[in-house]
């Protein structure tokens, strides 16, 4: 994959680029999900929406991407109840990570303290929070936004 949308079927959600106009329902949705918004604000042209199947204007998911250097920080992974375990919040990582990849950086990183086996199962290992790339800590994530205890995890891509 290459970042590219994806397409919905009759059931599914597209996958694509966050509108100025979706960032509030971004925003509440992370609040739902009990997920930092600090430095997101930053980063609203590299982050992705599913916007629900029935064209209502509905967003059921959300990931964003920081980039920092060469490599990227994968975080507001989230997707609404009603909407859960559809593919969904694997579709939003895939095309975070191809956005990554076809940006030619090195890694992925992110910190979580509730979807460790989530990301397990796509690719991603957990590491000390000190092998993480050193350029992500310019993030707001590692400034206080995600508590100490987030396990730290990695996905090379080259
Ligand atoms: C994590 C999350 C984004 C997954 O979204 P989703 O659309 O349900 O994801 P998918 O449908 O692609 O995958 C669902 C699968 O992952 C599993 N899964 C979901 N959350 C999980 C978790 N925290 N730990 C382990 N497995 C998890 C589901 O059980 C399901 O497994 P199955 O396919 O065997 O039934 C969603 O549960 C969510 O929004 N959680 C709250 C916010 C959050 O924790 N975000 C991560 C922050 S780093």
């Amino acid at each position: 994959m290459t970042g590219r949308p994806v397409k919905p079927t009759e059931s599914s959600p597209e996958i694509r680029r966050c509108e100025a106009n979706e960032r509030a329902q971004v925003v509440s949705l992370l609040a739902a999900c009990g997920l930092p918004e600090a430095g997101l604000s930053d980063h609203w042209e590299t982050t992705w929406v599913a916007a629900s199947p029935n064209g209502d204007g509905t967003v059921v998911g959300s990931v964003a991407l920081e980039v920092h250097g060469d490599a990227a920080l994968l975080r507001s992974l989230a997707t609404r109840p009603e909407a859960r375990s559809k593919g969904v919040g694997g579709s939003l990582v895939d095309v975070a990570v191809s956005h990554a990849t076809s940006l030619g950086l090195q890694s992925v990183s992110l910190l979580t303290t509730t979807a460790e086996p989530f990301f397990a199962r796509r690719g991603f290992a957990s590491v000390p929070r000190r092998d993480l790339p050193p350029s992500l800590t310019a993030s707001a994530e590692f400034r206080g936004a995600c508590p100490a205890s987030a396990t730290a995890m990695l996905r090379r891509l080259r």
